[in-house]
């Protein structure tokens, strides 16, 4: 993979995620498809190596840091530079309730992943 552009996807397993993966690794870049469940992540990534596309997972679940951390000297381990990082990882927890209605809990746990992950 060295020689190439690199890309990570974070909540690459599945969704927007996954379909954006696809589409770098289709460009001809290195995709780091970013799981944070393993078997979820490798069922995405042999997905994607079957269809002969440069994809590797890279456990990562953006709401804990001490994950990151990992994650990130996981992926400097292996190249010298990433090139493309897609903040895709994302929640929706509860789409059924009114605004006023929805769990504090909810909305903090939402903020988390959503916000404060890709920005920190
Ligand atoms: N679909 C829409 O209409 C829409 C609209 C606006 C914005 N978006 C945003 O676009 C992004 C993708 O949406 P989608 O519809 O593809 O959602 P999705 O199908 O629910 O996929 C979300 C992905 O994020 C992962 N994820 C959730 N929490 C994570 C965490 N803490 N660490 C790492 N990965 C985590 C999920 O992993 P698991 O499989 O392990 O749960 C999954 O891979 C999200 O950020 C979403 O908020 C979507």
């Amino acid at each position: 993979m060295t020689n190439k552009k690199q890309a990570l996807v974070t909540g690459g397993n599945k969704g927007i995620g996954l379909a954006i993966a696809k589409g770098l690794a289709e460009t001809g870049m290195a995709v780091w498809l970013g799981s944070r469940d393993r078997g979820r992540g490798e069922e995405a990534v042999a997905g994607l190596n079957a269809q002969g596309l440069d994809v590797r997972l890279l456990e990562i679940d953006v709401a804990d840091d001490a994950n990151v951390k990992r994650a990130i000297a996981e992926l400097s381990s292996e190249v010298d530079a990433l090139h493309v990082l897609i903040n895709n990882a994302g929640i929706i927890i509860d789409t059924a309730s009114p605004p006023s209605e929805v769990r504090m809990e909810d909305i903090k746990a939402t903020f988390e992943v959503n916000f404060l992950a890709p920005s920190g």
